[in-house]
């Protein structure tokens, strides 16, 4: 078959693979345990299903602009003073289908080929693709001292006269760190002095753990005005559990928002007018759904990282935030991809590999399943590696014995 450079320079993406996976053995009625999610498992707010209900009921739905309605934006105004005190112009805001298209939107508008986009690793999948999806260069830059927590030196040593954009996402997706208030602050002035695009994916924002408050990069902004390249993304996906609505936004100087939305338009046109009526719903709606929701991910944080720490040889670091553990496995196996095909086979448990997130011998489970989930994950995971295990092991009516 006969495809083009870019498309072969693609890698699927891991998680949604492991999603069909899962599926596909559940189907075949595998206990399998889905230790890999990147979603939380809380309904959608009632003030989202009750916003769509009018619209419904008119059976008229109809496009909207590229960039998204009148009312979407005016949510997203209202949601950016309430939470980054900053209030910004309607022509700053463009709504996308999920943050995902923000951010490729984005990357579209600002990038030429060859030229580099810098951000920290681990990174979330998608990163990398995006780049080359422009015919740009990914630059993943892991920590120097070990950490999940970059410096500025970190990046400053990757910059060179290629580098466009430097993306920063903290909440982090895979590590759960929550970058200081010190790094925020520095990035933002970092990217300002060099002229560096910043892409602040913000999309787990307000999941975050032990009385910390969500970060703010409009706070050590001095102008947003319209040679400022800070692009701010967030959307409704993980915070009100509304990943299949597919509403995001980015916020950014007026001509690029401009350019992004013209990208836009002849991508997909405006996000789906149900989704946008859905989303306003839970912007404008009671939030106690958001609170609830950091709470008991707060909770099964606690549980799964109990959990992990009575199992020798793994290095655990505890997130600060999000659904994610990034789990140091390299004592039992260096090869992520194998050491997770090995769990999915022996006990049909699903963990992503670090590899896809740009770090080899580490696993990235969730916590966003059950707490019995989490339990019996870590328990089965622990049988296959633990040589002090027993020999022995209950699956539901299925009784497992150890041959290797
Ligand atoms: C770091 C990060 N950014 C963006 C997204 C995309 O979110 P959405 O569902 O709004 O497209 C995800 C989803 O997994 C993510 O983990």
């Amino acid at each position: 078959m006969s495809i083009s450079q870019i498309a072969r320079s693609l890698t699927p993406s891991a998680t949604l693979k492991l999603n069909e996976k899962a599926t596909i053995m559940r189907q075949k009625g595998d206990p399998v345990i889905h230790l890999g999610g990147g979603e939380p498992k809380s309904k959608v707010p009632f003030d989202a299903i009750l916003a769509t209900t009018g619209l419904l009921d008119s059976a008229e739905i109809r496009y909207t602009p590229p960039d998204g309605t009148v009312a979407m934006k005016k949510a997203i105004i209202r949601y950016t003073e309430e939470h980054y005190n900053r209030l910004v112009e309607p022509r700053q805001i463009i709504a996308s289908n999920g943050a995902k298209q923000s951010l490729m939107v984005a990357l579209q508008a600002i990038l030429n080929p060859h030229e580099e986009v810098i951000f920290p690793a681990p990174y979330w999948v998608s990163y990398p693709d995006m780049v080359k999806l422009c015919q740009g260069l990914p630059i993943p830059v892991l920590p120097e001292d070990g950490t999940f927590y970059p410096k500025i030196s970190d990046i400053e040593e990757n910059v060179g006269s290629y580098t466009k954009a430097v993306i920063i996402n903290s909440p982090n997706n895979p590590t759960g760190a929550v970058y200081s208030e010190e790094f925020i602050a520095d990035i933002v002035e970092f990217c300002r002095k060099r002229d560096l695009y910043l892409i602040m994916d913000d999309i787990y924002n307000r999941l975050v753990f032990d009385n910390r408050k969500p970060s703010n990069c409009f706070n050590y902004v001095k102008d947003f005005g319209d040679n400022s390249k800070l692009i701010l993304i967030n959307g409704v996906s993980k915070q009100y559990a509304m990943t299949g609505f597919r509403i995001g936004w980015a916020i950014g100087n007026k001509d690029l928002i401009e350019v992004m939305t013209n990208i836009q338009s002849h991508q997909t046109s405006g996000p789906p007018t149900l989704s946008q009526k859905a989303a306003i719903g839970a912007i404008n709606g009671v939030q106690s759904s958001v609170e609830n929701l950091r709470v008991a991910l707060e909770n099964r944080r606690n549980i799964m990282i109990d959990n992990l720490n009575s199992f020798d040889g793994l290095k655990v670091t505890k997130p600060d935030g999000t659904f994610y553990c990034f789990v140091d496995f390299s004592h039992y196996n260096p090869n992520s991809v194998e050491l997770a095909e090995l769990l999915l086979e022996k006990v049909q448990v699903i963990t992503v590999p670090g590899l896809a997130f740009g770090l080899d011998g580490y696993l990235r489970l969730s916590y966003c399943g059950s707490i019995n989930d989490i339990r019996e994950g870590i328990e089965r995971i622990q049988w296959v590696l633990d040589p002090d295990a027993p020999n022995e092991l209950y699956i539901g009516e299925r009784k497992l014995v150890r041959d290797w």
